[in-house]
């Protein structure tokens, strides 16, 4: 099958290389002529495990081009793709639906035969509609269906999550679109992955309430954490505990800094506005979304008592900057409070991170960046750890020490150590949800 990809960001690059993997013949399109330049020199954009690998083995075998036009794509494709950012529009947090409605109109202008168009951002309910509403009046003798197909891949797991879903979501009432997507996804259903077929605007809801769902569940446990700190109680034997009942299930119980990323803030965000214009209230995501924004800067608060109150002419060291391990992605991360939080308090903050040093900074300045964990605690009042990326699991605890000042002190903001084992280190050590050792 043909398809043509309109976006080759996260979503785009991705989805467009496993579909080439399956076996179909994918145009990725990217507006970015650098990024395209770079990808046809073999050059990854983002930083994401295998898939480097995966581009080269499928451009090498004639499945996956890259194209800065649309036009030659789209006309022969079967299936288009529209994996386009919907950023938070500036000022409302509505979903910035821009990218979305122009390359609508761009794959109007070159549609022939029969197309299924499939809107794989995340987008507000009745976006679908509105995709169609400009594609007809753009096209009116265009043989079209506009489908919603969102994507739940992670990143730092993308290929996996994209190759193993745990259900593949089609809205679409249109018989013959649905028979394309099942020809396209047809290796995944072989697999047994379900393909659940729902209406369009059904779709575009079940993308956004599992991202506020998942991002509520991360947001509870952090606050059973900051409970567990003040009773005495560890939020880990919490969560396992609770995480055990089917009903609850173990996934997204870590406390930790808060959550970030290019997904859960904005379309939490976006959902709440939906709902706003649709006179319905989402209370419990508005309050998931206040509870989070106030965390990052309680955590700078944790860090400065740790320290004995005052940050002012102390060192911080920071470990991970990126939202989650095994990305380089720093949208909404939330290392970027933090650290405006340390620097507000008058620390200095040094730091490292494993991919994310270039994307850090562009949006964090005053930061020493350091070229690995010992070079960065070199001469710190403080290490903390803000990302759990494997390389600082098993980090040698008393070359650290040595490296940094009198007393030491450890924030682990990921539980990824043990206090009784950091305290034998003699350091002093805090993290979260878990009692502090003496
Ligand atoms: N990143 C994730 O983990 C993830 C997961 C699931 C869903 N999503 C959703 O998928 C969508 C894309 O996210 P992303 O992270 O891949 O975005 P991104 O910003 O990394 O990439 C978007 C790309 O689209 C290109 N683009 C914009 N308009 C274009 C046009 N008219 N023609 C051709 N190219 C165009 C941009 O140049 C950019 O390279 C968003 O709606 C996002 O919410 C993201």
């Amino acid at each position: 099958m043909r398809v043509a990809m309109i976006g080759t960001g996260y979503v785009g690059l991705v989805s467009g290389a496993c579909f080439a993997d399956f076996g179909h013949h994918v145009t990725c399109v990217d507006k970015d002529a650098a990024k395209i330049a770079a990808l046809e020199r073999g050059e990854m954009p983002i930083f994401e495990p295998g898939l480097a690998e995966l581009v080269e083995v499928n451009f090498r075998a004639g499945r996956l081009a890259f194209s800065s036009d649309l036009a030659g794509p789209v006309r022969d494709a079967e299936a288009v793709f529209i994996a386009v950012g919907t950023p938070s529009r500036r000022g409302d947090g509505h979903a910035d639906l821009t990218y979305v409605y122009t390359a609508a109109r761009e794959i109007a202008a070159e549609l022939d035969g029969f197309t299924v168009i499939v809107t794989k951002s995340t987008v507000p309910v009745g976006t679908g509609d509105e995709v169609e509403r400009i594609i007809r009046a753009a096209r009116p003798d265009a043989d079209v269906a506009v489908v919603s197909n969102p994507e739940f891949l992670r990143e730092g797991a993308a290929i996996i999550d994209f190759k193993h879903p745990d259900r593949i979501v089609v809205g679409s009432d249109d018989a013959r679109a649905r028979e394309v997507m099942a020809a396209l996804y047809r290796p995944l259903y072989l697999n047994a992955a379900p393909l659940l077929y729902t209406g369009r605007r059904d779709a575009e809801v079940i993308k956004y309430a599992a991202n506020a769902f998942l991002a509520t569940k991360v947001t509870f446990i952090n606050e059973i954490a900051d409970l567990c700190e003040r009773i005495g109680a560890d939020v880990q034997e919490v969560a396992r505990g609770i995480g055990l009942d089917n009903r609850i299930g173990r996934k997204f119980l870590h406390a930790g800094p808060g959550f970030g990323g290019s997904c859960f803030p904005k379309d939490a965000q976006a959902l709440v506005k939906t709902a706003q214009d649709h006179g319905a209230s989402l209370r419990i995501v508005e309050a998931m979304l206040a509870v989070n924004d106030v965390r990052r800067r309680a955590m700078a608060r944790k860090v400065a008592a740790a320290l004995g109150g005052n940050l002012r002419g102390r060192t911080v060291a920071l470990l991970g900057l990126t939202f989650k391990p095994n990305t380089d992605d720093m949208r909404e991360a939330p290392s970027i409070a933090l650290v405006t939080a340390l620097q507000d308090m008058g620390a200095r903050v040094r730091a490292y991170d494993p991919a994310g040093m270039e994307q850090a900074k562009a949006v964090l300045s005053d930061v020493d960046y350091c070229d690995g964990p010992y070079a960065c605690a070199a001469g710190a009042d403080a290490l903390v750890i803000v990302t759990e990326w494997e390389q600082f699991r098993a980090l040698d605890l008393d070359r650290l020490r040595d490296a940094m000042t009198k007393n030491p002190v450890l924030v682990d903001l990921r539980n990824i150590y043990r206090p009784e084992e950091v305290v034998r280190h003699r350091f002093i050590y805090d993290s979260v949800g878990r009692p502090r050792p003496s």
